[in-house]
């Protein structure tokens, strides 16, 4: 079968490109025959089609990113964010706030049949406890406001920014996925566990390496970034046009153990 995953002559877009997840998702892209546009605060070596220098904890950055793009946009990968170490507001701001504007502006360039993808986290998996507050984040009508109800319930992230980011991430492709199934376009996340990428250390660093060691590991080791790559990848493919409004676990086990109890999370946050 040739062009199984039929990203041939496709335009996609690959957020975080520059490194890591992100990294891996545009190198096998272009292999596969799309042309791709990477979006990412530095250049790496991936080879992209188009590279776009943009924050995207800036809306104005994201605009022009979006103006410069164009269309049509089949695929859009969400792969960049900051990690544990970076300030609290700044990750929810880049992890969600600036990565749903993306998304939002971009859709008006994504045919019927596109689809979008998130990378979000093991760190996102109790979102459905925490629905109220995340679905007002969600609902808040654009960049500016959802920055704003941010710095209004600093003491709901505070405590684990980067863990609220990821929530929210998960609430968001929940919600719009739901609607976007109508207009026939999908939004799915994967929700990775330990993956050995750039961003690796920054979590050791603010978790403590006690943690990773003693995290269980169901198939004895950390992801490779590509293993996360090729997940999204068929979510992301037409191939998977059954599939939206999902969160994937994408994290060697970890949550199948936890969820029927053979992994005790009390014992190891202890
Ligand atoms: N590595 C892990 O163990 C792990 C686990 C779960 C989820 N994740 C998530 O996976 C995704 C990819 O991370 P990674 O591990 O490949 O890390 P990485 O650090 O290798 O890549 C992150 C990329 O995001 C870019 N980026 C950061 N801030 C940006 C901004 N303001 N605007 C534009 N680009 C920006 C960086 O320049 C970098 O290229 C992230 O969303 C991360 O939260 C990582």
């Amino acid at each position: 079968m040739h062009d199984p995953l039929q990203y041939e002559g496709k335009r996609v877009v690959v957020t975080g490109a520059a490194s890591g997840m992100g990294q891996s998702c545009a190198t096998i892209l272009t292999e596969l025959g799309a042309e791709v546009h990477g979006v990412d605060i530095k250049e790496g070596p991936a080879p992209v089609a188009a590279f776009h220098r943009c924050d995207l904890g800036d809306r104005q950055q994201i605009d022009e990113t979006v103006g410069a793009v164009g269309g049509p946009v089949d695929s859009l990968f969400n792969c960049a964010g900051l990690p544990t170490t970076a300030p609290a507001q700044q990750i929810v701001l880049v992890n969600l706030v600036g990565h749903r504007h993306l998304t939002e502006s971009m859709l008006a360039a994504m045919p019927e049949g596109s689809s979008i993808g998130f990378i979000s986290s093991g760190a996102g998996m109790g979102w459905m406890s925490n629905l109220g507050p995340l679905l007002e984040l969600v609902a808040t009508p654009d960049f500016d406001a959802a920055r704003q109800w941010c710095l209004d319930h600093d003491e709901l992230i505070a405590p684990n920014p980067y863990g609220f980011s990821k929530e929210a991430i998960n609430a968001y492709v929940a919600k719009r996925g739901y609607e976007l199934a109508s207009e026939g376009i999908r939004l799915n996340s994967i929700n990775p566990g330990p993956t050995d990428t750039p961003m690796m250390p920054s979590f050791v660093e603010s978790i403590g390496a006690e943690f990773f060691e003693k995290l269980p590991k169901p198939l004895g080791r950390n992801a490779r970034p590509e293993e996360q790559a090729w997940p999204l990848i068929m979510l992301n493919s037409p191939r998977s046009s059954y599939t939206t409004a999902t969160n994937v676990f994408t994290d060697g086990g970890f949550s199948g153990g936890l969820f029927t109890g053979s992994i005790d999370f009390s014992a190891l946050s202890a």
